[in-house]
């Protein structure tokens, strides 16, 4: 069975309902095993509530808009944590690492507080200090700073984790129009144009088939695929060797027809 991650502004069909109630029943009969009891520790919910990683995410986003680009506020965190936790949980991964998979998704962007440019060195400079201020053992700190770290494709980043991984996937496949800041389509950029003509993106999963998907469905009234490609053939890239990193293969799917 093929999971699927909603994003928001998706739209919901019927196969896509029942998807979700079964991962829903998936998660509520879930019984740790004795090895994942022991690794408890901190959650996403103690990272939300922290008033240090408002404030950075909420400034973050402000500067990232004041310089032209794309939301970068909760929104995209909580967007990405989730589609993190999905990808690894329907892989079967244990439940801690599907909760570091939330909680670097969740500050992968948080660099952008300082500078746009290596803001995932930054990022996962910052992070270590929330982190450890908050009681997460080292182990787990340094794979997150590893996921922040490693998140953009154009600082150098690549999968060198597992969580690496579901962060890359979680972060490039959130495309939707409800990013764009720009209120003025006669003056949209490339990257505006692209946001604004996707009206749905999904990730969908299947452990069995190994298969990982960006699902997209792009207006291409408003951008021509050629554009999609022109900047995000780089991304996608990135998620091919991401989705390899988890031993899956990974697809691309746009208005209904596999591009890669
Ligand atoms: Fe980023
Ligand atoms: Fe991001």
């Amino acid at each position: 069975m093929t999971e699927t991650a909603a994003r928001p502004g998706a739209e919901h069909g019927e196969a896509a309902a029942a998807d979700t109630q079964a991962k829903v029943h998936r998660a509520e009969t879930k019984t740790k095993t004795p090895a994942e009891a022991k690794r408890e520790g901190p959650t996403l919910e103690a990272i939300r509530g922290d008033h240090r990683v408002r404030t950075f995410i909420r400034s973050a986003n402000a500067q990232t808009g004041a310089i032209g680009y794309t939301e970068h506020g909760e929104r995209h965190a909580n967007t990405c944590a989730d589609g993190a936790r999905f990808i690894l949980r329907s892989l079967g991964h244990e439940a801690r690492r599907c909760e570091l998979g939330a909680i670097a998704a969740y500050l992968h962007d948080i660099g952008n507080v300082v500078t746009r440019e290596k803001h995932g060195q930054t990022g996962a400079l910052i992070a270590k200090d929330i982190l450890e201020d908050l009681g997460f053992d080292f182990e787990e700190i340094a794979t997150v700073m590893g996921a922040i770290a490693n998140h953009e494709e154009d600082e150098g980043g690549t999968a060198i984790s597992a969580v690496s991984a579901a962060v890359i996937l979680a972060d490039k496949s959130d495309v939707h129009r409800s990013r764009v800041r720009n209120p003025k389509t006669t003056s949209f950029d490339i990257h505006d144009r692209v946001n604004y003509a996707a009206t749905s993106a999904e990730i969908k999963v299947s452990r069995k088939e190994k298969l990982i998907t960006l699902d997209l469905t792009i207006d291409t009234e408003v951008a021509p695929l050629m554009e999609y490609f022109e900047i995000f053939l780089s991304r996608m890239v990135l998620c091919r060797r991401a989705a390899e990193f988890l031993h899956c293969a990974f697809a691309l799917v746009i208005n209904n027809t596999r591009l890669l």
